[in-house]
């Protein structure tokens, strides 16, 4: 696929020690509990809590974590197409996979699994921090996707990095963000993981992936979702929810 050399970044230094993030970016862990609290508000509303969730780049399983504990009846499959990251969520929740048979894993692409998933067959698609890696031209064909497979009345929860729409003060952001990788990271000497994150965050602003706010909204709206809402903003980080 046409991602392939981002998604080989998290295959390294940065996939096994992607628990280095929460240190450099704290919102990363307190977007999955958002997600999570979505799909908590999605389930109250259903007559039947079993409910079938599919993950887009489950990574290391915080995220999928959040979604097995708010939704206690649901069927997660989480895809993620980098073993390094997929295998640390496959060790670390085993009590829900193997255990209780309602979550299993897919290491193929997202948008290759999107396309083999039957239309109007799942509840929510629910996400963190991985649509702003893929290119403009897959992410818009996985959007395209994600429509088709949802329900009527189905979700697409993404916390995310959605650029905003002022570019000097998206530019001022990520200054920041920068500044705050370096002091997190060489205060524990890890100049290694430093240098990953600064050539990953080349990509991740590079202006054929960067998720501006309002394209990306306007971009759900074209695939035929409504009540499309941007919500818990700070500094690049939002949460969306997209009813079908
Ligand atoms: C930054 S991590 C997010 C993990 C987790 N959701 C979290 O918030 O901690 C993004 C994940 O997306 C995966 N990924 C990137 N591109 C992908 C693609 N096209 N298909 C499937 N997974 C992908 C990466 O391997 C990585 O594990």
């Amino acid at each position: 696929m046409d991602n392939a050399q981002l998604d080989a970044m998290f295959s390294g230094i940065i996939g096994e020690q992607y628990q280095t993030l929460k240190l450099i970016c704290p919102l990363a862990a307190k977007m999955s509990q958002l997600v999570a609290e979505a799909v908590d508000k999605f389930i109250v509303l259903q007559e039947n809590p079993a409910i079938a969730i599919l993950e887009l780049g489950g990574g290391t399983g915080i995220t999928t974590l959040g979604l097995l504990m708010a939704a206690e009846e649901a069927k997660v499959l989480s895809v993620d197409s980098e073993p390094t990251m997929q295998d640390q969520a496959k060790q670390s929740l085993q009590q829900w996979s193997s255990g209780q048979g309602r979550l299993s894993f897919d290491g193929r692409d997202a948008l290759t699994v999107l396309k083999a998933t039957e239309t109007a067959s799942v509840d929510i698609v629910a996400s963190a921090y991985t649509l702003h890696n893929f290119l403009a031209d897959y992410r818009a064909e996985v959007m395209t996707e994600i429509y088709r497979v949802l329900k009527p009345g189905g979700q697409f929860i993404n916390g995310d990095r959605y650029g905003l729409d002022d570019i000097s003060t998206h530019t001022r952001v990520i200054q920041n963000e920068v500044s705050a990788y370096f002091k997190a990271l060489i205060a524990i000497d890890k100049l290694d993981i430093l240098e990953h994150w600064i050539v990953h965050l080349f990509s991740d602003e590079s202006e054929n992936h960067v998720m501006r706010e309002s394209v990306s909204l306007q971009q759900l709206a074209q695939a035929g979702f409504k009540d499309i809402s941007l919500s818990h903003r700070c500094e690049v980080n939002a949460l969306v929810v997209a009813v079908k």
